[in-house]
């Protein structure tokens, strides 16, 4: 599998504490993968690092085929390349409706040739509906955003952001504050989209890490302590001791 990203001894420092830690990363495209570790880990921050917001003070994050370095790049031009983040809480548009929010997400540059504003516009709604079905809100297409179920919710901004098409999705605690029923329709709905594009996935709930059937990298105190498939990582002794047993 060709590398998508990757990230090659990056350290942080946030006044004098060392966030992240000689920590290096690589993912190919369409690969899956999941992070976990404990509070304070580096998870997040190292979320930061790939989209931008922050700055290592050492180390390489390299992308693409053409091995471009992100590093020089702002949040946005890194976003263009095709690196798409989710937050915690959803930022949908509460008053506009679930086609609307999807729609208004699309990525439209299609160019000069897009010139036939109906037909453009008959593609987009197609496209929204795909999407609405990949996500499994097509029901509720014409619901304002506001009256969604959390879940839903995370749903539709997952949507959205596969609307721009990422190359890379980073996904940081989806599972968090959701039912079971929605838990298994997130992970369902993660694998899915990884099969067309590579997406990371924090998270601490290990049923659903297990349910996601992926490679496992074990983060702490910023740097990489182990990886591997679920129970290889899960029989790690290192792993144990500083993650599991707690
Ligand atoms: N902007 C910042 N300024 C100062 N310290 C920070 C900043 N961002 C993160 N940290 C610290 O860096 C460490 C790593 O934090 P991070 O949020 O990346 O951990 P995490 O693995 O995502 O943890 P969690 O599982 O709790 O979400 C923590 O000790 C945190 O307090
Ligand atoms: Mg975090």
């Amino acid at each position: 599998m060709s590398t998508l990203l990757e990230v090659s001894g990056i350290s942080v420092t946030f006044d004098g504490f060392r966030a992240i830690n000689n920590l290096s990363f690589r993912i190919g495209e369409a690969e899956l993968r999941a992070i976990i570790g404990p509070n304070g880990a580096g998870k997040t921050t190292f979320m930061d690092i790939v989209t931008g917001k922050t700055r290592p003070d050492e180390g390489r994050v390299i992308w693409g085929e053409k091995n471009v370095s992100l590093l020089k790049m702002s949040e946005s031009q890194i976003a263009r390349q095709g690196i798409g983040r989710k937050f915690q809480r959803p930022t949908v548009f509460e008053d506009q409706s679930v086609f609307d929010n999807l729609l208004m997400a699309l990525k439209n540059d299609r160019g000069p040739f897009a010139v036939l504003t109906y037909r453009r516009s008959a593609e987009d709604a197609d496209k929204v509906r795909a999407l609405a079905e990949e996500i499994g809100l097509k029901a509720e297409l014409p619901r304002k955003a506001g009256e969604l179920a959390h879940g839903q919710k995370q749903w539709l901004e997952i949507g959205m952001l596969l609307a721009q098409e990422p190359r890379l999705l980073l996904v940081d605690e989806p599972a968090a504050g959701m039912s079971p029923a929605e838990r298994e329709h997130t992970t369902a709905l993660l694998v899915e989209a990884a099969k067309t594009r590579a997406v990371v996935v924090v998270e601490h709930d290990m049923e659903f890490v297990r349910r996601l059937g992926c490679k496992v990298t074990v983060f702490h105190e910023g740097s990489v302590l182990a990886e591997g498939s679920l129970d290889h990582v899960t029989a790690n002794k290192d792993v144990i001791d500083v993650y599991l047993g707690r």
